[in-house]
């Protein structure tokens, strides 16, 4: 497998491309990683050529490299790689005109990203294959959402599995290419410390919080009809949870990984509409400030202002019915326009069966806090003597710090540079089987369901807050707290 490779992006003039895909291809060029990969052809509706393209994907990187990333002398070669050709994803001709692009440029290896509309995956895998574009060398990308509920992503699938085997399919969840996301996989099954205690015996609860601080950001028309939940609970919320609920594989190798992260998705217990209203919060922003900064509400916006059904937070208290897991309780939330952006995954071990200290040992319990971002941190919360003369002993808190201070800036990558690289090499452990998707839909479309059928209403959070009051009520009810 050491042939070269051309990739080629649909939409490659929209915003994933823009802002993700071409600056971290800048970023594996500059880093001499992408050595397989030959040229980056985006295709696209617009009436442009190579020339103006390259022109377009210079200032865009300008604007979308890390700051103090761009590099001129890295963008006279990588410029030298960038094409453009103009497909209208439903003209044949068009695709006919991308085969001579190919032809011109020998590489064996095709890898195919498709970042369009879901709905026109299934006719460009077809136009591809009818345009004898796709040979035993030949993968394809699938970008999230792969449809809307599990019906359409059942088609979705079915109609790819026609041009391209589960093998050389690569969907993506880029929270998979996350450092901690991997780093967790390293901390649970790398360290004896952690792997015998990893259980409902020892943990009281889970927390995954996606915390974002930007709202919907000019992607309304997309947006407004997914909601939260669609949009990152059916696929990073779920992709971590089922990393962080695994067996141990019985290998790294990407079968044994994704047969383990199924099952956790099969234990999920579905919700129906009693359990529904009990254990989800929908909410959706008012105006409000966020870091400083007036914004508006989500149905203020001129182009949102029929979406009254759309939600744009969600917290949940999720089930995961097995011998790992049962009685432990998975609270997880994610919203748009909150307080601040992180991610983090908190692990609540249980309280002491009695304590002998004379200070609450209520709020002080060992927590295991995986940071995903903005920092990538792993800190472990302990407990050991206040130190001092003061009668009695007295506990405080203290914190372990597992990060790798000495990782400095130039090792670290982002996700997508990760996941490109590694649909590049062919390497799926990162990236979404067939049927852990489906079945993270069947699971989601219970929620959605039970919401149509009890009239789950939405509630209401100011911009700049941590989501709705419900959400706090939620995780109140067992006598616990979100972990700020
Ligand atoms: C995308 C969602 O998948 O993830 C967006 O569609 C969201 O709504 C984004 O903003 C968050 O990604 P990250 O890496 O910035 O946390």
């Amino acid at each position: 497998m050491s042939h070269m490779v051309d990739l080629v992006i649909f939409g490659g003039t929209g915003d994933l491309s823009t802002r993700k895909l071409l600056p971290a291809l800048f970023q594996l060029h500059r880093d001499k990683l992408a050595d397989r990969l030959h040229r980056i052809i985006a295709t696209g509706r617009a009436a442009i050529d190579t020339d103006a393209f390259r022109e377009q994907a210079c200032s865009n990187l300008q604007e979308f490299l890390p700051d103090g990333d761009w590099d001129e002398a890295v963008w006279q070669t990588f410029r030298e790689r960038l094409f453009f050709a103009r497909v209208d994803a439903g003209r044949a001709e068009d695709y006919q005109a991308l085969a001579g692009l190919l032809d011109e440029g020998e590489a064996p290896g095709r890898l195919y990203y498709l970042a369009t509309l879901p709905s026109l995956y299934g006719g460009i895998c077809h136009q591809l294959s009818d345009a004898g574009v796709v040979n035993q060398h030949s993968s394809v990308v699938l970008e999230k959402p792969l449809g809307h509920d599990l019906a359409s992503c059942r088609e979705i699938n079915a109609q790819v599995s026609e041009v391209f085997e589960e093998e050389a399919t690569f969907r993506i969840d880029h929270y998979l290419g996350k450092e901690t996301v991997q780093n967790l996989i390293a901390v649970r099954f790398g360290n004896p410390l952690f792997s015998p205690q990893w259980r409902n015996t020892f943990i009281d609860n889970v927390q995954i919080t996606v915390a974002e601080d930007i709202g919907v950001e000019g992607r309304g028309g997309y947006y407004a009809k997914i909601g939260a939940l669609r949009d990152m609970v059916q696929n990073h919320v779920l992709q971590v949870l089922s990393i962080v609920a695994m067996e141990p594989p019985a290998s790294l190798r990407p079968a044994d990984i994704r047969d383990e992260k199924m099952k956790v998705l099969r234990a999920l217990e579905p919700m129906t509409p009693a359990s529904a209203k009990e254990n989800t919060v929908r909410g959706r922003y008012d105006a409000g400030a966020v870091n400083g900064t007036a914004v508006k509400g989500f149905l203020e916006e001129a182009e949102y202002q029929d979406e009254d059904s759309t939600e744009t937070y969600v917290a949940l208290k999720a089930t995961i019915n097995n011998w790992r897991w049962a009685g432990v309780p998975f609270y997880l939330r994610t919203g748009k326009r909150l307080s601040r952006r992180y991610s983090e995954i908190v692990i609540e071990y249980k309280k002491l069966p009695f304590s002998l200290f004379a200070n609450d040992p209520n709020e002080l319990i060992n927590k295991l806090v995986i940071r995903l971002q903005p920092e990538e941190t792993i800190s472990l919360h302990t407990l050991n003597k206040k130190p001092g003369l003061t009668r009695g002993l007295r506990l405080q808190p203290v914190e372990l710090n597992l990060t790798d201070e000495s990782q400095n800036k130039n090792e670290k990558y982002d996700a997508y540079e990760r996941l490109l690289l590694d649909a590049i090499n062919g390497d799926q452990t990162l990236f979404m089987r067939r049927d852990e998707v489906e079945t993270a839909w069947r699971w989601t479309d219970s929620i959605i369901a039970a919401w149509e059928e009890n009239g789950t209403a939405i509630k209401h959070y100011n911009s700049g807050t941590m989501g709705p009051n419900a959400a706090t009520a939620l995780i109140a009810v067992d006598g616990r707290s979100w972990y700020e």
